[in-house]
């Protein structure tokens, strides 16, 4: 039903028009992918796992003999993966090299809001900023990229943002392929245009934000991977500012999600697309034959995609993404078990703390733009909420909460399909649904200090499609104003 809603809302709205990208066949594939290396770091005399890392302005090389200017974390473009496992405390120990604020958010952690790297922890040109925090949630596949208020797109389309892959003694006891770079690689996908000089012209773009027509895959343009296993893990990472891509095969071969923003499944998701919007995250687990060439593909909704937008032409863009090349003779990988992880509840879902409500409209929630001074909701701690969510408006939006995993608990009064049956930090609106969300609030109280919630797409953000909320402990009052929006 939602699918039927998004098509016609979308081409009656204005935005249809233009010749719909396609890629679809063009790309020769002709440079390996890049895989992001594994950040090296020392335990320090106190336990702490100690990462680096410097935002950097560079030069990158995506095709031959053409300079882009780029910006990446101890690198010219993009940044090392991060790995850590529950239970480890981290540091990670950030220098700011470019010439402009910036700040570093772990998108997807659970952890205290002063270590959180929202607008509020700015790192200021030649300085450093060392968040230190306990990893305590599932092995999942998040990310991290700066978070600086109204200069998010730019710092991210410049190329700031990396995986931060967390394991757990149950994700690691799955015969799950494993191997960083081999069976288990991230796959982050930065859609881009490049100007007559090789430099990226992100333009205005549409209401949506600037949407590319070539795409970036961990850093590189036609890539191609050599697989040498009978499955391989791809960790998807949208890092694009605005666009949606529906992830399928171009032969439309199955494969199973196993994951999504905040880790494993209960049970694999058997399917032939995975729809992600900014910001989200999914684990596939897809099984090639030996000598095939098989393509990954972000196909438009008339090939049986449920993207309702892909930019100003309404949603017809399609884009060969990463061709898988399998070796005549494969290692061989056992089978994705049929279940993989105990999916904890949420507690007291059925006597929720407080209910809100977030309205997406314009640029705005609940009618209001984002003030860094002000607080919009005070949560307290350890208790469960349950949100609704409604984009209001005839274009999509996503909506994105800051510190918790959140589960999906209806979408338009159904029940939720197997893709969002999983922990999720980011979920994609569709125009005109109802999402109820199940929040548990838990660890981490500080009155003087917000967590965020926005649509992650990020020119959204930027103009203030966010708010803020504090969680304190019971009794607790903020240490900053409240809104008026902040009653339920
Ligand atoms: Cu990925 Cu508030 O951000
Ligand atoms: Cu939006």
């Amino acid at each position: 039903l939602a699918a039927a809603v998004l098509v016609t809302v979308t081409s009656a709205c204005g935005l249809t028009g233009g010749t719909p990208i396609s890629t679809v066949g063009e790309v020769e594939f002709e440079r390996p992918l890049a895989v992001p290396p594994l950040a090296p770091s020392r335990v320090d005399a106190d336990g702490v796992r100690v990462f680096s890392l410097t935002a950097q302005q560079g030069e990158s090389e995506f095709e031959e003999g053409v300079r882009t200017t780029t910006w990446g974390f101890s690198g010219a473009h993009l940044g090392p993966t991060l790995r850590a496992s529950r239970g480890e405390r981290v540091r990670v120990e950030v220098t700011n090299e470019l010439e402009e604020t910036t700040t570093v958010h772990w998108h997807g952690m659970h952890l205290p809001a002063a270590m959180d790297g929202g607008p509020h922890q700015p790192i200021a040109p030649g300085g450093t900023w060392a968040p230190e925090w306990v990893i305590d949630q599932p092995a999942a596949t998040l990310w991290y990229h700066p978070h600086p208020h109204g200069e998010t797109e730019e710092h991210v389309a410049r190329g700031l943002a990396g995986a931060f892959l967390l394991d757990d003694r149950d994700a690691s006891a799955l015969p799950l392929p494993r191997e960083y770079g081999v069976d288990d690689v991230p796959v982050i996908v930065q859609d881009v245009r490049f100007d007559g000089d090789g430099e990226f012209e992100r333009g205005q773009g549409d209401f949506v934000g600037p949407l590319g027509d070539r795409l970036l895959v961990n850093g590189t343009l036609g890539p191609f991977l050599d697989v040498t296993t009978e499955s391989v893990r791809l960790r998807l990472v949208n890092a694009s500012p605005a666009r949606v891509y529906d992830f399928a095969f171009a032969d439309d071969r199955s494969f199973d999600q196993i994951a999504t923003d905040g880790g494993l499944l209960a049970a694999p998701h058997r399917t032939d697309h995975v729809r992600l919007s900014p910001g989200e995250r999914a684990e596939i687990v897809v099984r090639v034959g030996p000598g095939e060439r098989v393509v990954l593909r972000s196909r438009p909704p008339e090939l049986g995609g449920t993207v309702p937008f892909g930019g100003s032409n309404g949603g017809g863009d399609s884009f060969d993404v990463l061709e898988l090349r399998a070796a005549d003779a494969l290692r061989p990988s056992p089978a994705v078990p049929t279940s993989l992880v105990a999916l904890e509840d949420i507690p007291d879902l059925d006597r929720p703390s407080a209910e809100r409500r977030f309205t997406l409209d314009s640029t705005q929630i609940n009618g209001q733009n984002m003030d860094m001074a002000r607080i919009d909701e005070v949560v307290t701690l350890d208790t469960t909420e349950i949100w609704h969510v409604r984009n209001d408006m005839a274009m999509p939006h996503n909506f994105h909460v800051h510190d918790v995993q959140f589960r999906v608990l209806s979408v338009g009064g159904e029940v939720p399909p197997p893709e969002l049956n999983g922990w999720k930090d980011t979920v994609y609106l569709p125009p005109q649904v109802e999402f109820r969300l199940g929040l548990r609030f838990e660890d981490y109280a500080d009155p003087a200090s917000p967590y965020m919630i926005h649509c992650h797409l990020l020119r959204h953000e930027d103009t203030g499609m966010m708010a803020q909320f504090v969680v304190v402990e019971k009794g607790q009052k903020p240490a900053m104003m409240i809104g008026e929006n902040d009653e339920h």
